[in-house]
């Protein structure tokens, strides 16, 4: 018995590092897999090859599973109601996405393109956007479905040099928590990943790759909590976001309203009160997940 027995899902993204493992684990689990992947560069570009996706489809399937692959672009709402088209047609049904699809065009914000911030935000923010949009009837109708969107430490800590891709991961972090709310009532689930996974997008950071670091952030860790938050098991759990991978499984708590006052009309007055306010605030937390010093 799998978890996923009889289950549809879609994993873009699903080429690679992170996703490739969701789709393996999925098919594990029992789940039909439509892996999507554009098979494009670490900073995304229009061009793409549908090598990545087939190879992770065939894998599934010389294990035993059953899969497809599509080589479409999330950012294209028309190309993400192919893919539910060819689930729907492939598999007769669809009931997760795993949403991993990401780019990366880093850089400190005085130096930041116009292109690389809106690539950026494209893929990510867009590209989360569409999915939903485009399975979302699907999921209504059949008042069942699982969202997994992926969202990142970068943002919801705040990572130097990645203003585009922290705001992107803030707005998918946003994003799961509104839709959350909004699909509860028809049974569809909303839940987001901050991973941590050595993978292309990540080894030429965070410095040496040594063998126990390889092990601890291999995408393999990721994968877990995805494939469980795609089960009927989780439907207790929708709007939140996981830490998961790189030794750890935790739960990003949100932000919470501190210190506060009646509101205040003169700004005079302001210096002596947010004084006071800062000092009971609790503080930002740094990249460790803990409050900065
Ligand atoms: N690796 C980490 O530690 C880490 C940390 C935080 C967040 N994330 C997020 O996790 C997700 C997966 O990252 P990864 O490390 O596995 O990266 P990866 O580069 O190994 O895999 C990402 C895959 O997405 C595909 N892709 C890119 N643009 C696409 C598009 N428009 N349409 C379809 N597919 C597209 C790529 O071809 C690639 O195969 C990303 O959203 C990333 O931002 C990763």
């Amino acid at each position: 018995m799998g978890l996923l027995d009889g289950k549809v899902v879609l994993v873009t993204g699903g080429g690679n590092g992170i996703g490739r493992d969701c789709a393996l684990i999925a098919a594990q689990q029992g789940a039909k897999v439509l892996v999507n992947d554009l098979g494009g560069g670490l900073a995304g570009g229009d061009e793409g090859s549908a090598g990545p996706a087939e190879s992770v489809a065939q894998e599934i399937r010389a294990a035993g599973g059953q899969a497809a692959s599509n080589s479409e672009s999330v950012t294209s709402l028309k190309a993400v109601e192919g893919m539910v088209e060819q689930a729907l047609d492939t598999f007769g049904g669809l009931h997760a996405v795993i949403n991993p699809a990401g780019i990366l065009r880093d850089g400190m914000f005085h130096k930041m393109t116009e292109a690389d911030w809106d690539k950026v935000i494209e893929v990510h923010v867009k590209g989360s956007f569409n999915v939903a949009r485009a399975t979302i009837e699907h999921f209504r109708n059949q008042e069942d479905g699982a969202y997994m969107f992926f969202t990142s430490t970068s943002g919801l800590l705040g990572n130097i040099g990645q203003t585009n891709y922290g705001a992107a991961k803030m707005g998918i972090a946003g994003f799961t928590i509104i839709a959350a709310r909004e699909l509860r009532r028809y049974g569809v689930t909303v839940n987001a990943i901050a991973p941590g996974a050595l993978t292309r997008l990540t080894e030429n950071l965070g410095g040496p790759v040594t063998e126990d670091r390889k092990e601890r952030s291999n995408p393999r860790w990721v994968a877990p909590i995805a494939v469980w938050l795609a089960s009927e098991e989780s439907r207790e759990v929708s709007g939140r976001v996981f830490e998961a991978g790189g030794g750890i499984l935790a739960i990003a708590e949100g932000w919470h309203r501190g210190p506060t006052l009646e509101q205040v009309a003169d700004p005079t007055t302001l210096g002596s009160i947010v004084k006071d306010m800062m000092a009971k605030a609790r503080k930002n937390a740094g990249m460790n997940g803990q409050d900065l010093d």
